[in-house]
């Protein structure tokens, strides 16, 4: 008998920068370690500007230069989505309260965790919003996103 997958939804502000690439991180991962029947991997953003959209292009090309594929389309996260996952991770504080703020009975709350409270080699309280800045700020993303789900995967497999 096979046992349900363990359901983890990444959270950011538009969806088109650091969840769907914490998505394919993570992705990545599970394909490595040939775990992929045992997670339901999704993303969204707290905010609904994106919706429809394929990630951002700067950050598609950042993971594609190390091996990893972007598809997810944006969506806005539901208040369902909080008993609909196991796990919600977010990336920055603001994301953490906007997500808590959407259950204000607390019941999920510690199922609503920062991603960077996985991070092993990096010190950081928050992955940073890429949007605004230049193409390090992509990279940077991506280096703390791959410490923190590989911490994430460890913790959770
Ligand atoms: P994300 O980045 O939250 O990592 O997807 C952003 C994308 C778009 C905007 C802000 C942050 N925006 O203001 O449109």
């Amino acid at each position: 008998m096979s046992s349900q997958p363990t359901r983890v939804l990444f959270v950011c502000l538009g969806n088109i920068c650091r969840s769907p690439a914490a998505e394919g991180v993570f992705l990545d991962l599970l394909e490595r370690e040939n775990l992929n029947d045992a997670f339901e991997v999704d993303s969204a953003g707290t905010g609904n500007w994106h919706v429809g959209k394929r990630a951002d292009p700067r950050m598609r090309a950042a993971a594609e230069r190390r091996g990893i594929d972007l598809p997810s389309r944006a969506r806005q996260i539901e208040p369902g989505d909080l008993n609909r996952f196991d796990w919600i991770i977010t990336m920055d504080d603001s994301n953490l309260a906007n997500v808590r703020a959407l259950d204000p009975s607390g019941s999920s709350h510690d199922h609503i965790v920062p991603l960077t409270s996985h991070c092993s080699r990096h010190q950081a309280s928050e992955v940073p919003d890429p949007y605004y800045g230049g193409e390090q700020g992509f990279e940077h993303v991506l280096d703390l996103l791959e410490d923190a789900c590989s911490g994430l995967l460890k913790r959770l497999r």
